[in-house]
């Protein structure tokens, strides 16, 4: 059976057809009305949403199908102390299809070990975010018809920005990509995300901390949130949280056709003069969110009646050490200790892709 749990269990074949469906869906809505009737969408959020939980719910509706689930862990047994393990396999008899977002990394590789459903990853702690990466490239798209030869610039914390773990991955497929990671020295991109995406791939990338600097370089700026629920302390936070600043003085620089996007929340990372700018494409991304979306529940469970099977994955999984990452699932659940050896030999917690 097919998940998506991270950017790379679709191929670039696959993302470019979940493309093209998206961009039908959005001009002929009324084909698909119906496309989905008696299906059921469970979504399982153990940790807050306003725009991916309800994107969901109203792709779901859109399809004619329907949802139920819970948007608090608190109100779910979870508040008993039960497993992911357990509430999928309760959830599964209810449900064709299961959207997750839980605040540890990992919590949905567990899930799958367990499900008869296909799972989504809605957002796993700091690790994954994959369907805001459909979203992220069907709005690329929409305004430059390729990901050739793009330079993106990420701003802000690339180390908890969990959106910018999933894009880098999908975009370091493309041709001639380059990444522009600009964020303070404390919030730099995970160094497994620079080698797997960067050093496999005929991609380049620049680490620097100056916005200003690269800024002109720029063909999109995806800013991030520094992610507050993240930190040890929020001491740490407070003196990070201001790092970047968007606004039209900064932008004076840019490229005219730069894209500016966001995931959002947005908290002060871009002032509101520049939701003003024709390059400011963040809302967009919240349309465009719903109907990759649906592309995306319309896929998976179609391949589940022709019977698909995962993608093969580029590393061997093995039975290995406990996960030293704090905010690894298994930090908290007694899952399998499991890690993933890649093809250089290099191990990783299957779960958070945490190196020990
Ligand atoms: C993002 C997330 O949840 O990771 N939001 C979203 O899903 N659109 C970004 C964030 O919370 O900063």
């Amino acid at each position: 059976m097919r998940n998506l749990l991270d950017s790379t269990d679709l191929t670039v074949q696959e993302i470019d057809e979940l493309i093209a469906l998206a961009l039908d869906i959005a001009a002929k809505p009324e084909k698909y009305r119906e496309a989905l009737k008696y299906k059921k969408l469970a979504t399982l959020f153990y940790e807050p949403s306003t725009r991916t939980r309800i994107s969901f719910t109203a792709a779901m509706m859109e399809l004619g199908g329907n949802v139920l689930g819970f948007s608090d862990a608190n109100s779910s047994s979870v508040n008993k102390g039960e497993t992911v393990a357990d509430t999928v396999r309760v959830v599964e008899n209810f449900a064709d299809i299961i959207a997750m977002r839980h605040n540890k990394d990992g919590a949905p590789y567990e899930a799958v070990q367990y499900s008869k459903v296909p799972i989504i990853n809605a957002g796993d702690g700091g690790h994954n975010h994959p369907t805001q990466t459909l979203t992220d490239l069907l709005t690329i798209f929409r305004e430059k018809a390729t990901f050739n030869g793009l330079t993106i610039g990420f701003c802000g914390d690339l180390k908890f920005g969990r959106t910018v773990h999933s894009l880098t991955k999908a975009l370091g497929r493309y041709k001639n990509v380059k990444f522009v990671f600009i964020s303070p020295n404390e919030l730099k991109i995970p160094a497994y995300l620079k080698n797997e995406v960067c050093d496999k791939s005929n991609c380049n990338y620049l680490e620097t901390n100056s916005l200003e600097e690269v800024i002109p370089t720029l063909d999109a700026l995806y800013m991030t949130r520094v992610q507050k629920e993240r930190f040890d302390t929020e001491e740490e936070y407070n003196r990070l949280k201001d790092s970047f600043i968007l606004d039209a003085e900064k932008l004076k620089t840019a490229k005219k056709d730069m894209l500016i996007l966001h995931p959002l929340p947005r908290i002060n990372e871009i002032t509101q003069e520049v939701d003003n700018d024709a390059r400011a494409c963040y809302f967009k991304q919240v349309q465009n969110g719903k109907y990759i979306r649906m592309a995306l529940i319309y896929t998976l469970l179609k391949w589940k009646d022709e019977g698909q099977k995962p993608l093969a994955a580029d590393y061997k999984v093995v039975e290995g050490e406990k996960c030293a990452n704090p905010r690894c699932i298994s930090s908290i659940e007694n899952v399998k200790p499991l890690q993933k050896v890649s093809e250089n030999g290099q191990k990783r917690c299957y779960y958070c892709d945490y190196s020990n």
